[in-house]
């Protein structure tokens, strides 16, 4: 479902990701974990192809990443979804419309629109909130409400980073809930997360570490791992 061979990512002279090789099965579920600016956001935008690829090859539900037309993203984003670390909402938009947003494109009917926003919204607390403007909401809401418009096309890929950091711990666990009801659903989730918390209430899930855009630690044998004596080579 998701497979990167020797993914390096530059900003200027700063390599961001540095050789990184990995690959995901259908249903899986991965906790990228490391430091701040290690590279989980880069990598997490590259999957998204929110950043063009530079270097290396990259796959995500069928769509090859390295060459994909500007005209074939939004196909992929029909099965990829993402909530933005910095949420990347519509202020000025309510809460109902920034969720409804993905199925309008999408040009679906207005009861199903209806439908499929308000399970969602429940599923997240949001019920009371959905005709608010976001600009008027805790960060929390505005969070949930990110996870909500990504929830809300039961897409084939759910990548999330740092979803919980804003939320209370009771929030944490049920939306750590909704996440794992996507995987047995079928779909492949990978989460950035700093929290311990969360990863120990998942022990099976894979998980990757990355320290200065590199792979330092993975718990299955699909991810290449650099050990620190041997430094990736790239010119
Ligand atoms: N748009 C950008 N322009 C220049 N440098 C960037 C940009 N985005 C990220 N970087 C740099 O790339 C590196 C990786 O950043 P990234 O945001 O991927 O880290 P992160 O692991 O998500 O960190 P955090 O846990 O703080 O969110 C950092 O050194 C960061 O400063
Ligand atoms: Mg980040």
């Amino acid at each position: 479902m998701i497979k990167a061979k020797h993914v390096s990512l530059n900003f200027g002279s700063h390599w961001a990701l540095k050789n990184c090789s990995f690959s995901l099965d259908k249903g899986d579920f991965l906790f990228l974990s490391g430091p701040s600016g290690a590279g989980k956001t880069s990598l997490l935008r590259l999957l998204y192809a929110d950043l063009a690829m530079q270097r290396g090859q990259a796959e995500i539900a069928g769509f090859r990443l390295d060459g994909i037309k500007k005209n074939q993203i939004p196909n992929l984003r029909r099965q990829v979804s993402v909530v933005f670390q910095d949420f990347r909402i519509l202020p000025n938009e309510t809460v109902y419309q920034n969720i409804a947003l993905p199925l309008e494109i999408r040009g679906l009917g207005h009861q199903h629109i209806e439908r499929r926003v308000k399970a969602v919204a429940r599923a997240l607390s949001l019920e009371n909130r959905l005709f608010f403007k976001c600009c008027e909401i805790s960060g929390g809401e505005q969070q949930r409400t990110a996870i909500a418009r990504s929830f809300v096309i039961n897409p084939q890929v759910l990548l999330a980073d740092e979803p919980t950091g804003n939320l209370d711990p009771d929030l944490s666990l049920r939306l750590m809930d909704l996440f794992l009801r996507f995987q047995a659903y079928g779909a492949t989730v990978i989460l950035a997360t700093h929290s311990h918390d969360l990863l120990r209430l998942h022990p099976k899930a894979k998980i990757m570490r990355l320290e200065d855009g590199k792979i330092t630690y993975a718990n299955w044998s699909g991810a290449e791992i650099f050990r620190s004596a041997e430094e990736p080579t790239f010119g």
